[in-house]
């Protein structure tokens, strides 16, 4: 069982200008829900009790989200609400939070680094990218532990994406060892097409052992000048077995606004009270502007 996760959560959202300037990219509501309530969510259901971010000094409104608010709690309790009040306590009820400041936005590699002083040497622990929501009956990052115990060792998840984005992700090279695992060969940040090595991208689900750091101590800047994890993860699976999982699920790459707003209609046409007029206001849109 995977009990702790990290969640490198410093980055400036500078896709998401002006409102992140002041709210979070992680803090954006698809309808109601915060983008980043998908991730934790997904990793509590999977047994993650202890979160880590890695976070940067303007940005404690994520911290916030997972606090209790008692005032608020007593203010819902006196109307009567407490279908409210379980919406915002289940969360916070559930979780210990610690909190890591990145001062340098370096890169992903430089951000999980800085998680190693919280993590037992003897644990296997998960990284999640708060800004990919994989929708799924049973949680990716539940999937992903379960091949890490079948053969013991460090799994990503991964899914297959079209020719055209596998140049926005990491992309694995791998022997397939069954119908949803492999073993992995190799890894490349964001690669031309006609030089990855496949269509299997990684949607920011990571589970690593604590030789991960030690990789990612000794590795160079990458790809746009950052420290980047798959780097570290390309090193370490030429050194030992690190095995990747074919996830089940709908993936949300909610990482641009276009992304965010694929989301928001999805989550808000899952919404009974909402389905309909969603339709109505979309068929509408649809004649005005076609
Ligand atoms: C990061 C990782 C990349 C991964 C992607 C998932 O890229 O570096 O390997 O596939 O997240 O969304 P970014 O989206 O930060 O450019």
């Amino acid at each position: 069982m995977i009990k702790t996760a990290v969640f490198p959560v410093a980055g400036k959202g500078t896709r998401f200008l002006p409102v992140t300037k002041v709210i979070p990219k992680e803090m954006i509501p698809l309808v109601d829900v915060p983008i980043i309530h998908y991730a934790i969510k997904e990793a509590v259901d999977s047994g993650v009790e202890k979160l880590i971010f890695i976070n940067s000094k303007n940005k404690q409104s994520i911290i916030n989200y997972l606090k209790r608010n008692y005032e608020l709690e007593k203010f819902l309790e006196n109307k009567g609400r407490e279908d409210l009040i379980d919406l915002i306590k289940e969360l916070p009820r559930k979780v210990e939070v610690v909190e890591v400041i990145q001062e340098e936005q370096l890169g992903l590699g430089h951000a999980v680094n800085l998680s190693s002083k919280h993590i037992l040497k003897s644990e296997l622990f998960a990284v999640l990218l708060g800004d990919e929501i994989i929708y799924s009956d049973k949680p990716a990052l539940h999937q992903i532990c379960q091949v890490a115990n079948q053969y013991q060792g460090p799994t990503l998840g991964v899914v297959e994406v079209v020719n055209e984005e596998v140049q926005n992700y990491g992309v694995i090279d791998a022997e397939v060892l069954s119908e949803k695992t492999y073993k992995i060969l190799g890894m490349v940040e964001k690669p031309n097409l006609d030089e990855a090595p496949s269509n299997l991208i990684v949607p920011g689900r990571y589970i690593f052992n604590y030789d991960i750091f030690n990789f990612l101590k000794n590795s160079a800047t990458g790809v746009q000048g950052e420290y980047q994890l798959t780097d570290a993860i390309n090193a370490q699976a030429k050194n030992e077995n690190f095995y990747a999982c074919l996830l089940e699920g709908e993936r949300f790459d909610t990482g641009t606004p276009l992304g965010c707003l694929n989301a928001t209609l999805e989550f808000s046409l899952n919404k009974p009270a909402m389905k309909e007029k969603v339709l109505e206001i979309m068929a509408e849109k649809i004649k005005k502007y076609s």
